[in-house]
């Protein structure tokens, strides 16, 4: 059985609330190393999603009857369950939106179109995902706001003896991730905030690899808006928020406009919604903020710290294996990483080689991970990445390196 040193977890038993690790790939058992760009999903969600829909199915926040008020409930009992999850103060802090992606444009349109000007700096890192760098992109092109970038050293982390100097007055907002998609680097998130707090910069984590995979509180990690996305953390697609602390939250006008918002409109003009209704305009995704407070239950009965331990562990045990082939070249941190690992082998290009491993039934990977800054930082166009989470195994990882053996023979 796949055991965790010191973990109190059944693993294994885990693994059969997951339908789909049963499948079958080109004649192999499925082993599933993508859940960085989406996790699997537990029967616990699949059951919320269906039950929703067979039993309560309505719109939200407008009908004056019995169903209507179920959804309502429901759809305003998720919001109060991301705010618990994360740490927010109150449900209100919560807005939600169609992922990660979507709550770093809110921040960059609405705030950043309202607050920024000529001048300003919005500081970022080479690490960041395209959904935290184009965004700000299309806001500087609008504003004249500059973007500065912290740089990666070669082991994978930030240049933080470089943060001081970069952090200055002109930073209106530093925005980061808190685990990298592409290296498994976990950003000390925490402190970052606090430095940026010092010189009255806002802050923004980018928690869609950490949100899932370890305890995420905001109050502790001092943030002013937090984006995550509920697909990658075992909830459904299209569903993810964004925190705001109240006060911030409360200085942003509205970005998209449309039915729910609204408190009242004439031909002329409208009155807007207080936060966060005032953001979500239009029918929600209403079964998505269901299934991602199943999801939230789901993760919390297991618990994020058991979650984080077994993805160190795995993570860990991944790069003592990889050592052992030959011409291949881990990105990231050597230690203490988060549940991704991207490597580069001098027999086959990343794509070649997440084709081969495919034909084997091991879904991983291959390409820039939309990472292409981070990937030219590094001399590369591409990695293959694995990546785990809690459901994946030893096992799994030995038979990956079956596979990455059996791919230099036949490369070579
Ligand atoms: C670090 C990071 N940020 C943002 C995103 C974007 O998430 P989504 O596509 O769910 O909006 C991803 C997705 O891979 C990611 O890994």
């Amino acid at each position: 059985m796949h055991q965790i040193a010191g973990s109190s977890v059944n693993w294994k038993a885990i693994r059969e609330d997951f339908p789909i690790l049963h499948e079958e790939v080109h004649g192999h058992p499925l082993i599933y190393f993508d859940s960085a760009a989406t996790s699997q999903k537990p029967l616990a969600v699949l059951d919320a999603l269906r039950s929703y829909y067979e039993h309560d199915n309505a719109n939200v926040h407008r009908g004056l009857h019995e169903l209507s008020s179920r959804a309502t409930e429901a759809y305003e009992n998720a919001r109060k369950r991301v705010a618990s999850y994360i740490g927010a103060a109150s449900a209100d802090e919560i807005v939600f939106t169609r992922g990660t992606t979507e709550s770093i444009n809110l921040v960059a349109q609405a705030w950043g179109g309202k607050f920024l000007s000529a001048g300003d700096v919005i500081l970022l890192t080479e690490m960041e995902h395209h959904s935290n760098l184009v965004p700000w992109q299309l806001l500087a092109e609008r504003t004249t706001t500059r973007l500065r970038f912290v740089p990666v050293r070669d082991d994978g982390t930030l240049a933080l003896d470089q943060l001081s100097s970069m952090l200055t007055p002109e930073v209106k907002l530093f925005a980061f991730t808190h685990i990298s998609n592409s290296l498994g680097t976990i950003n000390p998130a925490a402190e970052l905030c606090t430095k940026a707090r010092a010189v009255g910069a806002l802050t923004l984590v980018d928690a869609a690899q950490s949100a899932g995979h370890m305890p995420v509180n905001v109050k502790e990690l001092g943030c002013d808006f937090l984006a995550f996305s509920g697909h990658k953390m075992c909830g459904p697609t299209g569903i993810g928020a964004l925190y705001g602390r109240a006060e911030v939250l409360d200085s942003i006008p509205p970005w998209h406009g449309g039915g729910e918002m609204i408190v009242s409109v004439t031909l002329e003009k409208s009155a807007f919604k207080k936060a966060p209704h005032r953001f979500e305009a239009g029918t929600p995704n209403i079964a998505g903020a269901i299934g991602l407070a199943a999801a939230i239950d789901y993760i919390e009965r297991i618990g994020r710290a058991e979650i984080f331990k077994h993805d160190v562990d795995l993570a860990d045990y991944a790069m003592k294996r990889l050592a052992d082939l030959p011409g291949v070249r881990v990105l990231g941190p050597a230690r203490e990483r988060g549940a991704v690992v991207g490597f580069v082998m001098d027999v086959a290009h990343p794509h070649d080689l997440t084709t081969f491993a495919d034909q084997h039934g091991l879904a991983m990977r291959g390409g820039h991970h939309c990472n292409q800054p981070l990937m030219r930082r590094f001399g590369l166009t591409g990695t293959t990445r694995a990546s785990f989470y809690f459901y994946n195994t030893k096992e799994e990882v030995d038979r990956m390196m079956e596979i990455l053996q059996a791919a230099v023979r036949f490369f070579k």
